[in-house]
């Protein structure tokens, strides 16, 4: 199993579709399959839906493939795990296009800026590694990504400079 997590905005879904591509193996999006099963909604917060953890895991015992989403850092999984990251003032500028409140942008890029998703996964899995889409196109993140994914080697990320500013 592959796992692709990361801040919102980071390019998890947009990755998991290329990389499902290029390997030619199925590719499961967290946030669909939570939309589509009852039994893995814990109720709302605002306009999205808060996942059952424990259910969420249980779903994905035994699934030979790519799986994306921004919760999996919070679960363990026998996978092999890809961080994606982004600049803040990137991610920033992503998340602007999107319907979101100014709130909630806010609180995706302070969670980018202090490495939560990261802390998360060291926390949960064994074998992780970063990847820094910024500056980079979807082509050219996948082309790193492959590479990347032979040794297991990743990016090293440091957003410290942002609190600085
Ligand atoms: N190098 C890149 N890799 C991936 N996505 C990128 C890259 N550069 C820009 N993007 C853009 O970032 C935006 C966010 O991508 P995407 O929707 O895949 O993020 P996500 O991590 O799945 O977000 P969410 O957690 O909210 O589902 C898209 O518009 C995508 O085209
Ligand atoms: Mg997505």
């Amino acid at each position: 199993m592959i796992v692709i997590t990361g801040t919102p905005g980071t390019g998890k879904t947009s990755l998991a579709k290329a990389l499902g591509k290029a390997f030619d193996m199925p590719v499961l999006h967290v946030n669909d399959l939570v939309k589509k099963k009852k039994k893995l909604q814990a109720g709302k917060e605002g306009s999205s839906i808060l996942v059952k953890l424990d259910e969420l895991k249980k779903e994905l015992k035994g699934f030979d493939g790519i799986v994306e989403g921004h919760v999996l850092c919070e679960i363990a999984l026998p996978a092999k795990v890809i961080v994606l990251r982004t600049k803040p003032e990137e991610l920033k500028t992503r998340l602007d296009k999107r319907r979101y409140s100014k709130k909630k942008i806010q609180e995706n890029v302070e969670a980018e800026a202090l490495d939560y998703c990261l802390i998360k996964t060291k926390e949960n899995y064994k074998k992780f590694i970063q990847l820094d889409t910024s500056g980079l196109s979807l082509d050219a993140s996948l082309g790193r990504l492959l590479f990347m994914l032979e040794d297991m080697q990743g990016d090293s990320v440091d957003w410290s400079d942002y609190f600085m500013k």
